[in-house]
């Protein structure tokens, strides 16, 4: 009997989905949360935005050991192709071909390995892990003291300064996904899908 498999294994598709609602949450709340300050209490969207995001730590991690582990879906190396002449020279060639399709004011087709989209992929999962630890970093100096409270003030810089990206990111990739979707070049169920199998 064959099985009728999804691209994306049953372990990314759970993870994707679970770390992808935790960043809505994170997004939506920074919009509403009052942080403590000297005399002023915080308000439940900022305790939320603490907890969902720790959240976002441990599934950010389970992401990357299920990457680093699993048998099927995209390489690894395709999602950080930084250390690899090859795929950094596929990565190029992919970017001049999307530059000439932008030219042209033209999407470019859908390819489910596309080097360019692999690579904003592992992007934007480093960037959740960066954002996830800088506010995990604050949150522990805060409630057990880090020794060097400049540590901690340095990391929740760093956490302001991304979180636009994190805008940028959700917007252009959900985007993408539902372009791709509505133009039948690929189906939300890939990801979206939390079937073991189809059908
Ligand atoms: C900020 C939240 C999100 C993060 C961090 C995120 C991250 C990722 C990552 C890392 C991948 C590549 C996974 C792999 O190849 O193993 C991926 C793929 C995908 N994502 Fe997201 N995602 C987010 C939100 C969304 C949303 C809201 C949608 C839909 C509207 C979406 C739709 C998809 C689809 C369809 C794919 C598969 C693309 C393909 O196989 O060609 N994602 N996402
Ligand atoms: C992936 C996880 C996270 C994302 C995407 C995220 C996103 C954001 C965003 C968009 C802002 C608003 C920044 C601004 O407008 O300047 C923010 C601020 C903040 N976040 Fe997070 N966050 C995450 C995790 C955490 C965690 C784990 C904590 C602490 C437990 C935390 C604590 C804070 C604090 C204290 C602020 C600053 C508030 C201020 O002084 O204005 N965040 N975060």
């Amino acid at each position: 009997m064959t099985i009728n498999r999804y691209k994306h294994s049953w372990p990314t598709r759970l993870f994707h989905a679970a770390l992808a609602l935790s960043i809505i949450t994170q997004l939506a709340t920074s919009q509403f949360m009052v942080t403590p300050k000297a005399g002023r209490p915080e308000n439940v969207f900022f305790e939320i935005h603490e907890y969902s995001g720790l959240t976002a730590l441990v599934l950010a991690t389970l992401f990357f050991l299920n990457i680093a582990f699993r048998n099927r879906g995209t390489e690894a190396g395709l999602l950080f192709p930084w250390f690899s002449g090859a795929r950094l020279r596929a990565l190029g060639a992919d970017i001049s071909q999307f530059l000439k399709s932008a030219a042209k004011f033209r999407l470019p087709p859908y390819h489910s390995e596309s080097p360019i989209a692999s690579a904003v992929h592992g992007l934007g999962l480093l960037l959740m892990a960066l954002m996830a630890s800088t506010g995990a970093l604050w949150w522990a100096g805060g409630k057990f003291g880090v020794p060097g409270s400049q540590i901690t003030d340095v990391a929740m810089e760093v956490h302001e300064i991304f979180s636009n990206l994190v805008w940028v990111y959700l917007i252009g990739h959900a985007a993408m996904a539902l372009i791709h979707h509505y133009t039948d070049q690929m189906s939300l169920k890939e990801m979206w899908s939390l079937k073991k199998h189809r059908g």
